[in-house]
Parts: structure tokens; sequence; C-alpha cells
């Protein structure tokens, strides 16, 4: 019997490095997952390997970034589910620079899809929660709790979702909805990997990566989705508004 047996999840980023990982441990774990991203054929890939493995599993493309693209998340949830009992919003877009350099399209354009869309999504999502109650995991980051060089856009967006998260949780207990947010240090996933990929001293930062994090490494996909099963699990059902460092310790220097 898997610890989220008959769950029914919706997990963003789903074709993304932590998306693909968790879209297949909460199959493992008995879940019905949904599972949505804006590339409509990662995401047919995506169902058909899960669809072999015998997984209860849907995908939809969506732009979270705008209320159009939730609400076609809304209808495909409301086709597929009669409830929702997990949100995983893992879904997310980085920024390295300088604050200076900025521009104002920029910084929208990581708040909606980084922190609006959240808002957007539990707007659409919660009144399909509130009889049963469930939980929201939003994934924020290392970088919405310290602050980081060249990452004024991200790091306010992020650290923006972990508050909002808090207080999502006050304004959701009465409805028996626990909202959390996971914060991990830097993931071996296509994201670090695309952000140093075209800079010259991209070994050198790799390795500052890998530096930062007491454990000497960077994380792996599988130790944060670990984390979002437990919280979407029964076994967490004493935990909310918390803001949940995963980062190998780079947060406690
Ligand atoms: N990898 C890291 O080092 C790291 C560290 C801290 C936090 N995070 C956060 O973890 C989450 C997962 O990231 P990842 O590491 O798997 O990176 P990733 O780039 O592999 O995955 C992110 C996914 O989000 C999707 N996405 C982007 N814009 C979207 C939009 N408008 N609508 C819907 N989906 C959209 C992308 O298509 C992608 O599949 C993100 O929120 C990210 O900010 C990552």
């Amino acid at each position: 019997m898997g610890r989220l047996e008959g769950k029914n999840v919706v997990i963003s980023g789903a074709t993304g490095g932590q998306g693909q990982v968790a879209c297949r441990m909460f199959g493992d774990e008995g879940a019905n997952v949904l599972g949505t991203d804006v590339d409509e054929h990662a995401g047919a890939a995506l169902s058909k390997e899960l669809g072999e493995k015998g997984h209860q599993f849907t995908f939809i493309a969506a732009d979270l970034s705008n209320n159009i693209g939730v609400d076609t998340l809304g209808a495909a949830v409301e086709e597929r589910f009669d409830r929702v009992d997990a949100v995983y919003n893992n879904h997310g877009i980085i920024l390295g620079k300088p604050l200076l350099e900025t521009t104002e399209a920029e910084w929208d354009k990581i708040h909606d899809i980084d922190l609006k869309s959240v808002f957007l999504i539990m707007k659409r999502l919660v009144p399909l929660m509130i009889e049963r109650g469930g939980s929201i995991i939003n994934v924020s980051s290392v970088g919405g709790l310290v602050a980081f060089a060249n990452m004024a856009a991200y790091g306010a967006a992020k650290g923006g979702l972990a508050m909002f998260s808090k207080v999502a949780a006050v304004d959701l207990a009465p409805h028996n909805i626990r909202v959390n947010a996971i914060c991990p240090g830097v993931i071996d996933t296509p994201m670090p990997r695309n952000f140093v990929s075209g800079l010259a001293e991209r070994d050198q930062i790799w390795k500052g990566f890998e530096q930062g994090h007491l454990t000497g490494r960077l994380g792996r996909s599988e130790e944060v989705v670990a984390l979002a099963i437990y919280l979407a699990s029964d076994e967490s059902t004493f935990m909310t508004g918390a803001a949940i460092p995963i980062d190998g310790g780079w947060s406690v220097q």
C-alpha cells in the first residue's frame, strides 16, 4: 500500500527535472496524478512512460503565468477528479541578472511565473479541496531565504512565495488545508545546468554550487520529492505554515 494511495494530486512543472521525478514517485506511492507543464510533446512522452508503468497519470499543457492557463488547468482537474487532495506547485523559472540591469518586463515575468501563478492556482483549485481538506506544497528556494548576488527578481519572487505560503496556511486552516513551502538548495536539473551553460566561468560556478552546500554536492530531485511526498501524505498532518530548507545546509552558513 503506497503512502498516497487513492489521493488525487496536481503536480506542476511536470516535465521539468524535479517534476518528472515527482510524477514518477507520487505515482509509485499510489497517487492519481494530473501533471501540467507548457510542453505538450514532453507531456505526451511522460504520459506514455507512466501509462506503461500502470500509473494513473494525465497530462495537461498550460502556461500557469496567467488566468487563461490556470483556467485550462482547472477545467482539466475538474474533468479528471471529483476532489483534489494535494497540489504540488513545482513550476518555475530563474533569472540571474544584476538588479540595475533587470528590466521591468523581466521582473514581471519572474513574478508572474514564480509567484502570481501560485496565487491564481490556489484561487482556482482550493474550492476543489475545501470539503475534505488537503495539502498544498509550494516550491520556493534557498534563494528565497538568503540573499544571492544577481538574484533580485528571483529572490524576491521565491521569498514572496515562502511568505505567501505562510499567510495562505493561516487563511486556509479553517478549511483543513495545510500549506507549506519547500526551499531547495541547488538541485541537479536542467535549471542550474542551463543557468551556467553560457557562462565563461561555468566550471568555477558549478564548483561553487557544490561547495556552497555542507554536503559538498548538489541535491538530487529524489531527495526533494521525498519531502513533498511526506507533505502530501497523512504523515505530516501537524505541519502547516512552514518554509522548509532542503539545501544540504546552505542556508545555515
Ligand atoms: N534546480 C534547482 O537548483 C532549484 C533550486 C531551488 C528551487 N528550484 C525550484 O524547483 C522547481 C523545479 O525546478 P527544476 O529544478 O525541476 O527546473 P526545471 O527547469 O527542470 O523545471 C521547471 C519547470 O517549470 C516549467 N514552467 C516554466 N514556466 C512555466 C509556466 N509559465 N507555466 C507552467 N510551467 C512552467 C518548465 O517548463 C519546467 O518544466 C522550480 O520552482 C525551481 O524554481 C530549483
